[in-house]
């Protein structure tokens, strides 16, 4: 797939070698690894570059992600799906600067729409670990509900984490749009 979305302040697109800078400037920051599962600290240019080799325009649904654009600035946080025991989650952080501006609550809703709008899927999974009010927050206010806990891996803090794992119906999609 090879698209772009577009949002009152943002534009969502395929991730391209010359995000890898501002990547690494965004995601060596433990305040935004340390919220993730799958990102390590600290973070070089050189695990950008290599993380931006594996992409390819042509994963399906389940496995892609839009880099987040916002307007006049540039990149600025990346939304994406994947596949895990849980099933199809969606993942997502905002480089610090940009926080408490209801940017993420505006990429993720607008990828959730893209989602449902285009596959069949009955529902998506997502979480938090236990102390990401923030996150949350945007997953409560847009439908997802707690379905229990689990421990994963956090890669930047080096150790399991309680994770609160929740759900999105596409029923309570539809009725949170
Ligand atoms: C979590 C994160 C994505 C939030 O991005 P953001 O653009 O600041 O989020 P928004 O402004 O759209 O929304 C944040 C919501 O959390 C709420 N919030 C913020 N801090 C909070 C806190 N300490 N307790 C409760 N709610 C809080 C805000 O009020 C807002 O809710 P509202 O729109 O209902 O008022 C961003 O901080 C981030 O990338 N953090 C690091 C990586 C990460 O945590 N990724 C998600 C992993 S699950």
């Amino acid at each position: 797939m090879d698209v772009t979305l577009k949002t009152a302040r943002l534009t969502l697109r395929q991730p391209v070698m010359s995000d890898a800078a501002r990547l690494a400037r965004f995601l060596d920051n433990f305040a935004v690894s340390g919220n993730l599962s799958r990102v390590p600290y600290p973070y070089r240019l050189a695990d950008a570059k290599a993380w931006l080799r594996t992409w390819s325009p042509g994963f399906p649904a389940g496995e892609t992600g839009f880099t987040i654009d916002l307007d006049g600035e540039g990149l600025i946080g990346h939304v994406g799906f994947h596949d895990d025991a849980q099933g199809t989650v969606i993942g997502y952080w905002l480089a610090q600067p940009f926080w408490n501006r209801g940017l993420m609550s505006e990429a993720v809703r607008s990828a959730l729409d893209w989602y449902f709008e285009t596959t069949g899927a009955a529902r998506l999974d997502s979480g938090v670990f236990h102390f990401n009010k923030a996150s949350l927050a945007i997953q409560k206010k847009l439908g997802f509900i707690e379905i229990g806990s689990s421990y994963r891996l956090c890669l930047a803090r080096g150790e399991e984490v309680r994770h609160i794992d929740t759900q999105l119906s596409r029923a309570a999609w539809a009725e949170h749009r």
